[in-house]
C-alpha cells in the first residue's frame, strides 16, 4: 500500500494556502496547516490538521519542526506572505521591515527546517510562493516586489545546493488571484500618500479594483502548486497563466521591449 504523503502549507487560514489545503487533503494527502491562528481555521476536509506556525517567530518555527507530525515531511509550501500598496517615498521603514519579516526571512526560515528534514530523508520538495511581481516591478509596490524578487534569488540558488540531495525546489508565481491579499494591501488609510503620487495612486487602486474580477482563483493557483508537488520533475518555475505571458514576452520582445511595453501599461510615461 502506498504511503500517505504529508504536506505543511503555511498560512492557511484564507486565500490560495486554505485552497491548496483543501485540495490536497482531497487528493489523499496528510495535511498539516501552518497558520497564526489554528484555532479559528475553518477547514471543510476532516484530513486536514491545523498547525501552530507563524514564520515572524522562530520559536513557533522551532515549535512546529519539532512536532513529530513533520518528520515525514514530504512537500512543504511557503505561501504565507502579504502586499502593501504604496508610493516608496512614504512606505515606512518599519513596514518593509515587516514585510521582509514574514515574505522573505521567515520564509528562509521554514525553508532551512525543512530543507533539513528533507536532506536527512533522502528527498522532499520545497515550494516556494513568489508572484508575478518576483519577474517584474510594478509602481506603488516596491517594497513588495523588492521581496518577491528575494523569494526567485534565494528558491533559485537554493534548488542548486539542495538538487544532489534529491530535495527539488520550486517557484509558484501567482498574478493577480482573487483572497484576502488585495485587502490587506489596499489597507493603507494609516499611512500617508504624497500629494504629488496622490491621483496616480488613487487610480491605480480603482484600476485594481476593477481587474479583481479577471483575477484567477485561488482554487487555480492550488491546481498549479499541485502539479508542482507532483509531477516529480526538476523544473523550477510554475507562473499563472498571465505570468506566463510576461516571461513569453520577455523571449520576444526582450528585457528592454518588455520594459517598454510595461512602461505604457503601467501608465508610467
Ligand atoms: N492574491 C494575489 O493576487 C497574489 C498574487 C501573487 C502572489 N501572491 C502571494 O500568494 C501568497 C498567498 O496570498 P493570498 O493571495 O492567498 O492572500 P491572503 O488571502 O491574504 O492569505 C495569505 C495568508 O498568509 C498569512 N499571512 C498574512 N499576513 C501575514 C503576516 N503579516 N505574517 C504572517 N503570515 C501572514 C495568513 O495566514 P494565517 O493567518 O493562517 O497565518 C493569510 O491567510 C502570498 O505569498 C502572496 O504574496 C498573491
Amino acid at each position: 500500500m502506498e504511503m500517505k504523503r504529508t504536506i505543511l502549507i503555511t498560512g492557511t487560514s484564507t486565500g490560495i494556502g486554505h485552497a491548496a489545503a483543501e485540495l490536497f487533503a482531497s487528493r489523499g494527502w496528510n495535511v498539516l496547516a501552518g497558520s497564526r491562528h489554528p484555532q479559528e481555521l475553518h477547514c471543510n476536509h476532516p484530513a486536514i490538521q491545523p498547525l501552530a506556525l507563524d514564520p515572524n517567530d522562530t520559536s513557533s518555527v522551532n515549535r512546529c519542526f519539532a512536532d513529530p507530525r513533520v518528520r515525514d515531511l514530504d512537500c512543504i509550501v511557503n505561501n504565507a506572505g502579504f502586499g502593501l500598496l504604496l508610493p516608496f517615498e512614504d512606505t515606512p521603514p518599519e513596514e518593509i521591515d515587516r514585510l521582509f519579516q514574514t515574505n522573505v526571512f521567515g520564509l528562509m526560515e521554514v525553508t532551512r527546517r525543512a530543507a533539513r528534514v528533507m536532506r536527512q530523508r533522502g528527498e522532499g520538495t520545497i515550494i516556494n510562493i513568489s508572484s508575478v511581481l518576483g519577474r517584474i516591478g510594478a509602481p506603488f509596490y516596491a517594497a513588495y516586489c523588492s521581496t518577491k524578487f528575494a523569494v526567485e534569488g534565494f528558491s533559485e540558488a537554493i534548488a542548486h545546493e539542495l538538487r544532489p540531495f534529491n530535495v527539488h525546489v520550486k517557484i509558484v508565481e501567482p498574478s493577480g488571484t482573487r483572497t484576502e491579499f488585495h485587502h490587506r494591501a489596499y489597507d493603507t488609510d494609516r499611512c500617508h500618500v504624497s500629494g504629488v503620487y496622490h491621483s496616480r495612486y488613487e487610480a491605480k487602486k480603482i484600476a485594481h479594483a476593477r481587474g479583481g474580477g479577471g483575477y484567477d482563483s485561488a482554487e487555480s493557483i492550488a491546481a498549479i502548486i499541485f502539479r508542482a508537488a507532483t509531477d516529480g520533475s526538476w523544473r523550477l518555475r510554475y507562473p499563472a497563466p498571465e505570468t506566463a505571458k510576461i516571461s513569453l514576452g520577455r523571449r520576444i520582445l526582450g528585457d528592454e521591449g518588455l520594459w517598454k511595453v510595461m512602461c505604457k501599461r503601467m501608465g508610467s510615461m
